[in-house]
């Protein structure tokens, strides 16, 4: 009863005030106030007034590419605050009310770069339930970030459109008015309304079969709630014509029919993944954890919304080598979702504390060999980093620096530094006692904020507890606060790749290749391989590895990247095909961004190719892709 769109607001008005009860008895979590978790990307200023549970019933509207409806929003506010300032990027209000359908004034700011605009509601008198409420009108721009709005043609099945939401970093401003920063955690539920044959489904508990909303009427109504206080950029819904399967008590997936069973195939471990990742951190607390396997444009390989992560179809090699990928959205449910940074300059918290968790599941469900594999590629990454940025550089710290964009936070440092960095930690303590410490940070921050110095000083409290000398061997500033790696790193071990290593001394060295050698690879060692041939090899030599290794051909698509890299760099022309069409239907912005600049590096035979090229896919990407693609051809954002 606490939903309340504003028509009906007067009606409803009475029986609202009979319900002040729920209200009070909500656990308001807190707000950090340490300037380590001051969030630069926001507008709100959640220590005067801040939103507490958002109630959205929305429309989707395929032909306008928008959604419409209202936004409930319960504010709290300290004493004598008469305002409350939420973040918008784009929206188009008509109006707000509070929930008892007084009309309140409203103020939309200018637009500040990377930020989208403030909007600023006037306070009514707040003084009981409804009171305590702004309910906002509005309606989504048509070019809103957040927001992927799908021609049937690039779907699966081809006949019916589809929508997909990416709300981190900072883009849930541009579909949904709200306090848009990752320590002001909010609980939500929502009414979306769709129409047939589209499902939908969000990062919240679905509430029952969908409702006709009218007798006789194409639309359906699907309602979600998420009882959690989770951080907005975990906002997340799909629509689309999508069926659901079954994976083990607890987990499922969705998919388009046709994509269906490789997605099931493909998944098979995940229950056994989420039995792994409460073996060593406890319980999961979000009850059930579904995935949806989403068209190839989606920008990234995964997203950990709450109960429905997002993935790309791009993952399924039909070898199940790729579901690292899963070991990582799911660990998220731990690091950043049940504990997640207040700024994100913190990213290492959410995302290094992930990549940890990430390679202890990876062993648990697929044995010691895959992990350290896994774990040497990641290395491999901050090896690459330090080569590119220099050792002392300042990007390759942990905790970034100020300014740094929150969409520029996918890097070696943050991801592969901050796994290395727990490696490390682990080594030194020894596993049970590092793995009870962890367990106990998420209990005592379950639900909440945190920040690199909480995180420092929870270790310092309850792992160091005064050991100097044990202090001294851990050096923990250096690694969260410094560049380079501290002389204590914990190396995975090179040996695990022998004999991938060997082989590609032995193509440099003699041109040799074996491919059934290559055929017995796991993916992890295709990937290295690939990743160790030389820069610079001739045309006739690339037509014999890709018809020896069948690299054209390959399905996984992290080795086609690596190849089609390859070629790309040599100017191979029988590769070019290939790189179109993979270009043509893949919006990873992990595969699209290196290949287009590949191509743009090759002087006049690339920009020939990657110019068309560009202009045809642009359109299809989402636009996180785009922006990081267009300033190669110097389109501005
Ligand atoms: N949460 C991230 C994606 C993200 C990070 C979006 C920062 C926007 C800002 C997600 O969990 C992620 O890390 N995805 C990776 C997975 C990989 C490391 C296994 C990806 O998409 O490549
Ligand atoms: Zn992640």
């Amino acid at each position: 009863m606490r939903y309340i769109a504003p028509a009906i607001a007067m009606i409803l008005a009475a029986c609202t005030a009979d319900l002040p009860q729920e209200q009070a008895a909500r656990t308001i979590s807190p707000i950090l106030t340490s300037e380590e978790a001051r969030d630069e990307f926001t507008f709100a200023r959640p220590t005067e007034a801040r939103v507490t549970h958002i109630a959205l019933d929305l429309a989707l509207d395929f032909e306008a590419q928008s959604v419409f409806g209202t936004a409930t929003l319960d504010v709290d506010a300290a004493d004598g605050v008469d305002r409350i300032v939420l973040d918008s990027d784009g929206l188009q209000v008509a109006g707000v009310t509070d929930g008892l359908g007084n009309v309140l004034e409203w103020d939309m700011g200018e637009p500040v770069e990377g930020k989208g605009e403030p909007l600023t509601i006037e306070l009514g008198e707040m003084t009981g339930p409804g009171l305590q409420q702004v309910v906002v009108a509005y309606t989504s721009a048509p070019e809103a970030e957040a927001l992927q709005w799908l021609a049937p043609e690039q779907t699966a099945g081809g006949k019916h459109p589809f929508l997909f939401s990416q709300g981190q970093a900072i883009l849930n401003r541009t579909w949904i008015p709200t306090q848009d920063s990752p320590g002001i955690r909010q609980t939500w539920e929502a009414r979306i309304t769709a129409p047939e044959p589209l499902t939908v489904v969000m990062s919240g508990i679905g509430q029952g079969e969908p409702q006709a909303v009218r007798e006789g009427e194409d639309t359906r109504a699907f309602t979600f709630r998420m009882d959690k206080p989770v951080a907005p950029y975990l906002i997340a819904i799909a629509a689309g014509d999508i069926v659901h399967r079954d994976l083990g008590p607890r987990t499922g997936v969705w998919a388009e029919p046709q994509m269906i069973d490789a997605a099931a195939e493909e998944l098979a471990d995940t229950e056994a993944m989420v039995d792994a990742a409460e073996s060593l951190y406890g319980e999961y607390r979000w009850g059930r954890y579904d995935m949806i396997v989403l068209p190839p444009s989606f920008p990234y390989g995964g997203m950990e919304n709450p109960v429905m992560t997002f993935l790309t179809p791009t993952f399924i090699a039909g070898d199940r080598s790729n579901t690292g990928l899963i070991a990582h959205e799911l660990a998220h449910s731990w690091s950043g979702n049940l504990v997640t940074y207040a700024s994100w300059r913190d990213g290492w918290l959410n995302e290094g504390v992930t990549s940890y968790i990430e390679s202890r599941i990876s062993e648990k469900v697929f044995g010691e060999t895959r992990a350290a594999q896994e774990r040497a590629l990641s290395f491999a990454q901050i090896e690459t980093m330090l080569e590119d940025e220099g050792a002392d550089s300042p990007l390759t710290a942990m905790r970034t620096p100020e300014g740094t964009s929150p969409f520029d936070t996918a890097g070696a440092a943050i991801y592969d530094k901050g796994a290395v960095f727990l490696h490390t930690v682990e080594s030194i303590v020894g596993r049970e006692k590092f793995d009870a410490w962890l367990t106990r940070w998420f209990d005592a921050h379950a639900f909440e904020p945190a920040t690199s110095e909480m995180f420092l000083a929870d270790m310092r409290k309850n792992l160091i507890q005064g050991d100097q000398e044990l202090e001294d061997r851990l050096m923990l500033d250096e690694w969260v606060y410094g560049a380079g790696l501290p002389d204590n790193v914990a190396r995975p071990d090179p040996q695990v790749f022998a004999a991938v290593d060997a082989a590609a001394i032995a193509y440099a060295d003699d041109r040799m290749l074996d491919a059934a050698a290559w055929r017995d690879w796991s993916g992890a060692e295709q990937q290295r391989f690939m990743s160790r041939l030389p820069e610079q090899i001739g045309k006739a030599e690339l037509a014999r590895l890709d018809s020896t290794l069948g690299l054209s051909e390959t399905g996984n698509n992290e080795v086609l990247f690596l190849w089609l890299k390859l070629a790309l760099a040599n100017r191979y022309d029988p590769a070019v095909p290939v790189a179109r069409e993979f270009l043509s239907g893949v919006g990873r912005n992990k595969f699209v961004q290196p290949l287009f600049e590949t191509l743009t590096e090759q002087g006049e035979w690339g920009m020939a190719i990657a110019r068309p090229l560009y202009e045809k896919t642009r359109p299809g990407y989402h636009s996180y892709t785009r922006g990081q693609v267009d300033p190669l051809f110097g389109v501005e954002g």
